[in-house]
C-alpha cells in the first residue's frame, strides 16, 4: 500500500492489507444496495477523476465515469492518441501536470513500470485501470460477485482456466491475501505461476483444477498488446482449455462463472455456458461500477 500523507494509491492486491480490501468490499455491497433503494451520496463533490487509456475500454472508462458522476465529482479522459503522451511525453511530466488539475489519476497502461512511475510522480493517488502484468479493479469486482451469489470467499475454490495473464496475476495476489483457494490451469508452456502456495495449485489438466470449484473463471486468450506468438498460444490453450458444459459439470453444483468481459464465444469460453444459468458475467459487470466508487473513497481514507 503506498501512504503519503493523506491518500492511499490502489496499485495491486498484494499491496493492500486483507482488511483494506475487505473494506472496499463492504463498501462496494453497502453502496450497491443504497443506490439500488435511490440514494446517491456525494461524497466525492467537486473532486475530478483523471484517466489516462494507452488502451481500449468499455467497462473500466464507463463504469469510473459514472461512478464519479454519481458522487457527486467528474472525470476527464486522455487517450494516447490525443494527448502529448502520443508524441513522447514522460509519464513523470505528465504526472506532475496532472496532478495540479485532479484529484485523483487512473491509468491503463501497458508496462506495469509506467503505473508505478504516474505513481512515484503524481501528488495525487494512482488507481490501476489494467496494465500487462494485473488488472485489480476487476478482480475486485468479482470477488464482490462471488461473495453476493456464494458468500464470504475465505475458503472457497476458484479455478482459474486459460491464458496466465494479468488477470491471472491478480488472482494470484487476491487468494494469498484474502484467503481463499485458487487452481490455475493452463498449458505449461503459457508461464504458470513460477510459486505455489497453501492457496494457489498450478494444475496443467483442467479438469483437475476445476473439480469440486466455487467459481470457474477465465478471459481472453490474446490480451491488448499480446500480438508476438497468438497464434502459437492460441493453438496450445484450444487443445482442452475452452470453458464448456463437460468442464463446468466437474465443478461444484452450485459454482458461478465468471469472466472479465470482452469475451469470445467459441474459444476460452462456449455460449452456452456465458449465457447459461450459471454466468455471472452482467452482475460482475455491473459491479465495476460499485467497486470503482468504494475504491475511489478508499483512496482519500473515506471508507
Ligand atoms: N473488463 C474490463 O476491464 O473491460 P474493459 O476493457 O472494457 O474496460
Ligand atoms: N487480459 C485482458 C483483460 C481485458 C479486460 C487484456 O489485458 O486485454
Amino acid at each position: 500500500m503506498t501512504e503519503i500523507e493523506k491518500y492511499y494509491s490502489f496499485l495491486d492486491i498484494d499491496k493492500i492489507e486483507r482488511s483494506e480490501l475487505r473494506k472496499i468490499l463492504n463498501a462496494a455491497i453497502e453502496m450497491k444496495r443504497d443506490l439500488k433503494g435511490g440514494i446517491r451520496q456525494k461524497l466525492m463533490k467537486d473532486r475530478h477523476l483523471g484517466m489516462i487509456f494507452e488502451k481500449s475500454s468499455t467497462r473500466t472508462r464507463v463504469s469510473f465515469e459514472v461512478a464519479m458522476n454519481q458522487l457527486g465529482g467528474s472525470s476527464v479522459v486522455l487517450t494516447t492518441g490525443d494527448s502529448q503522451l502520443g508524441r513522447g511525453e514522460p509519464i513523470s511530466d505528465t504526472a506532475r501536470v496532472l496532478s495540479r488539475y485532479v484529484d485523483v489519476l487512473m491509468i491503463r497502461t501497458f508496462r506495469h513500470e509506467t503505473l508505478i512511475e504516474l505513481a512515484e510522480y503524481a501528488t495525487v493517488p494512482v488507481i490501476n485501470g489494467l496494465t500487462d502484468y494485473s488488472h485489480p479493479c476487476q478482480v475486485m469486482a468479482d470477488i464482490m460477485t462471488i461473495e453476493e451469489r456464494l458468500g464470504d470467499i475465505e475458503g472457497k475454490l476458484v479455478a482459474w482456466v486459460g491464458d496466465c495473464n494479468n488477470m491471472a496475476n491478480t488472482w494470484t495476489q487476491a487468494a494469498e491475501t484474502l484467503g481463499f483457494h485458487l487452481h490455475i490451469s493452463c498449458p505449461e508452456e503459457l508461464s504458470p505461476p513460477s510459486r505455489q502456495s497453501e492457496f494457489v495449485k498450478f494444475f496443467v489438466d483442467p479438469k483437475k483444477a476445476v473439480a469440486g470449484a466455487h467459481c470457474v473463471t477465465t478471459d481472453t486468450w490474446i490480451s491488448m498488446g499480446d500480438v508476438e506468438g497468438a497464434e502459437y498460444k492460441c493453438a496450445l490453450l484450444s487443445k482442452g482449455y475452452q470453458v464448456n458444459d463437460d468442464l463446468m459439470a466437474l465443478a461444484d453444483k452450485q459454482a458461478i462463472f465468471l469472466h472479465c468481459l470482452p469475451a469470445h464465444r467459441g474459444e476460452e469460453v462456449a455460449a452456452s455456458v456465458i449465457d447459461g444459468a450459471q454466468s455471472a458475467v452482467w452482475d460482475e459487470a455491473e459491479n465495476r461500477l460499485h467497486i470503482q466508487k468504494a475504491i475511489l473513497l478508499w483512496c482519500f481514507k473515506l471508507l
